[in-house]
């Protein structure tokens, strides 16, 4: 009996040897710290569906930023929480809007020591919870009305210090729109990275108590993608390109990592991916279970993505990722 000469066992021998072979390696800077912030609390409210994620208050906010920096983290993406919400989401454009708040008070403490992001969407903002204002009919969200909302809105977090922007509402034309109106605005040098493939995906949904933005009614397959469509995520990436976006997001990450490969096969510009709410909440659980080494889980979970092409990953697990590679 003639055995393999062929030894990939040779290289995983110590750890010396892996450690020497690895091809993926994750940097502090690589992660992205998604944080809430909402409007007139006085403390920090734990997410039920998040273990471990909170809504902050102002102040609480600075200190989680401020932690998230000294870990080493790549940047902070910031969603607010209004105090009273409208068909229009009035909330999202306001020059005192809880976001606009954050933003600069974050850039006092911060500087440019980190990037500020801002999402921009209105499913915070409206009452009715969809990502802008609805049709006179409510049967869908009225694509170019939301456009010109989320115009005013990218100005307003630019007058407030993003220094990118990331609109996650999967209205047509937005980058285009955006881009015009932060141009126009004087804010020419402030990037957009858009949520280019995003999906209608059932893992949100912890997101969604923590942003408190559940629709009200029906659901947002009407703009969001179908998670059983990949070559419609390049179209889409590529308008978002077209329309001027300096870097692209396939949203979720775990559940899409052939739309990850894919889209880091064919664009030359920067790809995030955004590990979702579910995708931490479902490790939290098992892990809480007893049913799962969590932090060998959660290094695996971003390496995974890393590996798949996204170079920025947006994680619940940011701050204790970065101070973990330190
Ligand atoms: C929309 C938005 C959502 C997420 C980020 N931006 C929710 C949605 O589309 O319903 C989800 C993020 C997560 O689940 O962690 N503003």
């Amino acid at each position: 009996m003639a055995f393999s000469t062929d030894r990939p066992r040779r290289l995983r021998r110590t750890a010396a040897l892996r450690r020497l072979v690895e091809q993926t390696r994750l940097h502090p800077a690589d992660f992205v710290l998604p944080l809430f912030v909402k409007e007139g609390l006085a403390e920090p409210q734990d997410v039920a569906s998040m273990p471990g994620v909170q809504q902050h208050s102002l102040e609480s906010l600075r200190k989680a930023a401020s932690e998230a920096v000294s870990a080493g983290v790549g940047g902070l993406i910031l969603f607010g929480i209004p105090e009273t919400k409208d068909a229009t989401g009035t909330g999202a454009d306001a020059e005192a809007g809880i976001v606009q708040q954050a933003l600069r008070a974050l850039r006092s403490d911060l500087g440019d020591s980190t990037v500020l992001m801002a999402d921009l969407c209105l499913c915070e903002y409206t009452d009715h919870g969809h990502c802008g204002p609805m049709t006179s009919d409510s049967a869908t969200v009225d694509n170019d009305v939301t456009l010109m909302r989320y115009a005013s809105v990218a100005r307003a977090q630019v007058e407030a210090g993003a220094d990118v922007i990331a609109p996650s509402g999967m209205m047509d034309g937005q980058v285009g729109v955006i881009r015009d109106a932060i141009d126009s605005a004087g804010y020419a040098d402030r990037a957009i990275l858009a949520y280019a493939a995003k999906y209608s995906s059932a893992f949100y949904g912890p997101f969604r108590d923590a942003a408190e933005s559940t629709p009200s009614f029906g659901d947002r397959r009407g703009y969001q993608m179908d998670p059983a469509n990949a070559d419609e995520a390049l179209r889409e990436v590529f308008a978002d390109i077209e329309q001027g976006a300096d870097a692209v997001m396939v949203k979720p990450a775990g559940p899409y990592l052939d739309v990850i490969a894919r889209v880091a096969s064919v664009v030359d510009l920067p790809v995030a991916a955004y590990q979702v709410s579910g995708e931490y909440a479902m490790l939290e659980a098992a892990a809480a279970n007893g049913w799962i080494e969590r932090e060998r889980a959660i290094v695996e979970s971003v390496t995974a993505i890393k590996r798949a092409g996204a170079q920025t990953i947006l994680t619940y697990w940011a701050t204790e990722l970065a101070a973990s590679l330190r």
